[in-house]
């Protein structure tokens, strides 16, 4: 066989041998107590000295020019003008801006904590992405920053999901399995999920651990193969009902460079031989917004055609993650796919949205009768003060730090639900 398959059939003693035990440790074994990944990256002298100076809400443009000219990156920025994004420091009242894999860093977006001078922990992250504290991410620290900054919300995940009846799904590119978590949270059954990356594969198993997680890289012919193999042998004559995957977007985002030619495109085409063999129910492809313009809209015109062609009805949703609940503006597109149906409507918010005006401050609500969206302080204001470059990957939780719905969320003490319900009444 030339893939691995990962298997994590006990979680808690997977807690007693990953990690070094400290006293405090062995006891922290009962889930409503534990607080993992609580960990942020150390900034150098200079970062220190340049996020000191940007208040809340700021961002680069409040750093004073003697300390900029300290940078040759920021003295570049300085002189061409760069996103009012880079060295922010996230807003208390309002949701943040993109989580991406570079929240290592300050330099590339909005990562430093509202009120501590230091960048936001793994888990701070990992809340304002809406995964629950009982999801724990393991491996390096450098996967883990890739982990959470490139998964699908599964707030966001969990209200396309609602778009299908609950029935048997495979992930492709599962990456940590945001995606597929807002699948199960919606009642859905997980069956397989697939990753090239080792790393991916151990925190996916880890919290997935009735799913099967097989690594396989699918730009290899061969490695496909065995997947589909493997897959077959799984369903074991079930049908399957949805097939889910985020293809790695690279090529497309507006972040990285937009390469039309970049090999990492053509993933999404290896998905859609996989759609052709499987031939599920429903399919779900999701992506950054830049898959609507790469090639003047030729990518996504393809891959909608090739759906068409298989007899799919197609429809392409752009949506808002703090529309969901996710505390987080995140805008991604879902490619539906579903046979035997008309084109599924778009799910609908429940949240406002956030309408940003001509400028970075100029924030307005998109809808005046939902309630407003979660923001940066409910989401995590309850997590303990640690200093730049400290905490721990794993510590003990006081429930009476909790102070919000949706700190009680993550905490899995009330459900989505009857959060929207709270929510909707708070007005
Ligand atoms: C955008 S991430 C997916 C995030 C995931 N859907 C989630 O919600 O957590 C894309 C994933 O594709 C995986 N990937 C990249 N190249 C691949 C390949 N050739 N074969 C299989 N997986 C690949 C990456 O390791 C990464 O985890």
């Amino acid at each position: 066989m030339s893939y691995k398959v990962f298997t994590y059939p006990n979680r808690v003693s997977l807690i007693v041998t990953s990690i070094s035990l400290t006293a405090v440790d062995t006891e922290i074994q009962e889930a409503s107590k534990v607080l993992y990944n609580h960990i942020c990256s150390p900034l150098s002298e200079l970062d220190m000295e340049m996020i000191r100076s940007v208040p809340e809400g700021g961002n680069w443009q409040d750093i004073p020019p003697e300390i900029i000219q300290k940078s040759a990156r920021l003295t570049q920025i300085h002189r061409s003008g760069g996103r009012t994004t880079y060295y922010g420091r996230l807003r208390k009242n309002l949701p943040s801006y993109t989580i991406n894999t570079y929240f290592n860093r300050p330099g590339n977006g909005t990562f430093v904590h509202p009120e501590q001078n230091r960048l936001i922990s793994m888990r701070e992250a990992a809340r304002l992405q809406s995964f629950t504290d009982q999801y724990r991410f393991l491996g390096s620290y450098s996967s883990r920053y890739k982990q959470i900054g490139n998964a699908v919300p599964p707030l966001l995940a969990r209200a396309v999901a609602t778009l299908f009846d609950p029935g048997l799904v495979i992930d492709l590119f599962s990456g940590a399995g945001g995606l597929s978590e807002g699948f199960v949270q919606a009642g859905h059954d997980v069956i397989l999920a697939s990753d090239c990356n080792s790393n991916m594969c151990k925190t996916y198993a880890y919290n997935h651990p009735a799913t099967e997680v097989i690594q396989v890289d699918l730009h290899l012919r061969e490695q496909s193969e065995n997947l589909l193999e493997e897959i077959e042998r799984t369903l074991a004559g079930r049908h399957l009902n949805t097939l889910v995957g985020g293809p790695p977007c690279q090529g497309f985002s507006t972040a990285g460079n937009r390469n039309a030619l970049d090999s990492r495109n053509s993933l999404v085409f290896r998905m859609l031989e996989i759609v052709h063999t499987l031939q599920p129910h429903n399919v779900v492809i999701e992506n950054v917004p830049g898959l609507k313009w790469m090639q003047q809209g030729q990518v996504l015109e393809s891959v909608v055609r090739a759906l068409e062609e298989l007899e799919y009805s197609v429809s392409v949703h752009n949506l808002k993650a703090e529309e969901f609940g996710v505390p987080q503006r995140r805008r991604r597109v879902f490619v539906v796919g579903q046979r035997d149906g008309d084109c599924k409507a778009a799910p609908a918010g429940v949240l406002a949205p956030i309408v940003r005006g001509r400028t970075r401050d100029d924030v307005k609500l998109g809808a005046k009768d939902l309630p407003s969206p979660v923001s940066v302080s409910e989401a995590i204001s309850d997590l303990p003060l640690i200093v730049s470059g400290g905490g721990e990957d794993l510590i003990e939780y006081d429930v009476n730090w909790t102070t919000t719905d949706y700190q009680r969320l993550m905490r899995e003490s009330l459900s989505f639900d009857d959060f929207i319900t709270k929510r909707a009444e708070q007005g």
